[in-house]
């Protein structure tokens, strides 16, 4: 009965993996800033499905319904701002629906836990037909997953009575963990900036890549050599200013040599 129950949860799982691993890869690939650093998942084991609804005194009847983190998958951001760039995307998405949210970053727990879930409702194709079933999405950045990753290990050892003490100490951390959060963001912008710059690179070589190519149909080869020596010095000084000056004079350069209006769309 468990096995059959969990596989389509199991299939949730890593589905869920594979779309949002993807929305990683998409950002990167447009050369975008990917606010998704990284995901994992997992299925909640029997033991701790069983213990959940001893807890919360959940008949096998209401399981599916009330115990929302069967399927559980956690996605890991940088920033915190990130958090809420992720939730919108899944907001946006139409495969999945947001059941309900836990913002835990406007209200930590008393433990010290900060991260947003959402639950979702998410349908898989199974051979009897559509299951629609819960996902507990937890987003976080890598120090509130560091935290919390190091804080539930305790819990575990201590077996929920973790020691005054020690609880003292998860608390500070957490609070080292906000003034962490927070000197990251303002690292953030710098970051932004980093990736701008990158994109402003990318445009200028590509007009510097047209003005040579059509420079080849009016100057000598040996001209059009040098000026392609004079492309690789200058890049390789990764100074932005440089390059845009290079853009323009050999934009400059191509118009006197009546060149500059001959793209490659129309010689083809
Ligand atoms: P659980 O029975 O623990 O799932 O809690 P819940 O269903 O009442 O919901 P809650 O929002 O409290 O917790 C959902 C999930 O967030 C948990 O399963 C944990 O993964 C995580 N979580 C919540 N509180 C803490 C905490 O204090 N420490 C850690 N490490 N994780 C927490
Ligand atoms: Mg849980």
């Amino acid at each position: 009965m468990w096995k059959e129950l969990l596989d389509p949860y199991e299939q949730a799982v890593s589905e869920l993996l594979v779309k949002f691993r993807n929305l990683k890869e998409e950002h990167r690939k447009k050369n975008l800033y990917s606010p998704i650093e990284s995901v994992c998942g997992r299925v909640k084991s029997v033991a701790s499905i069983l213990d959940k609804m001893q807890r919360k005194n959940i008949s096998f009847e209401n399981m599916e319904e009330e115990v929302e983190d069967i399927a559980g998958v956690r996605i890991i951001c940088q920033f915190v701002e990130d958090i809420e760039t992720v939730a919108n995307l899944i907001y946006r998405r139409t495969d999945m629906e947001v059941r309900s949210k836990k913002d835990y970053l406007t209200n930590k727990k008393a433990s010290g836990y900060r991260s947003f879930h959402l639950i979702v409702w998410y349908t898989v194709q199974t051979v009897s037909g559509p299951k629609r079933l819960q996902v507990e999405i937890q987003i976080r950045t890598m120090a509130m997953n560091f935290w919390a990753t190091t804080e539930h290990s305790l819990q575990y050892k201590y077996r929920g009575q973790i020691p005054e003490h020690v609880a003292e100490r998860l608390a500070a951390s957490a609070d080292a963990i906000v003034a962490l959060d927070e000197g990251m963001s303002l690292v953030r912008d710098e970051i932004m900036d980093a990736q701008r710059f990158r994109q402003t690179e990318i445009e200028l070589v590509q007009s510097i890549l047209t003005s040579i190519e059509n420079l080849y149909r009016v100057e000598s080869e040996r001209e059009v050599q040098k000026i392609q020596d004079e492309f690789y010095r200058i890049y390789s000084l990764h100074n932005i200013d440089e390059l845009d000056r290079f853009a323009k004079q050999l934009d400059i350069l191509a118009e006197g040599a009546g060149a500059q209006s001959v793209d490659s769309s129309i010689r083809n």
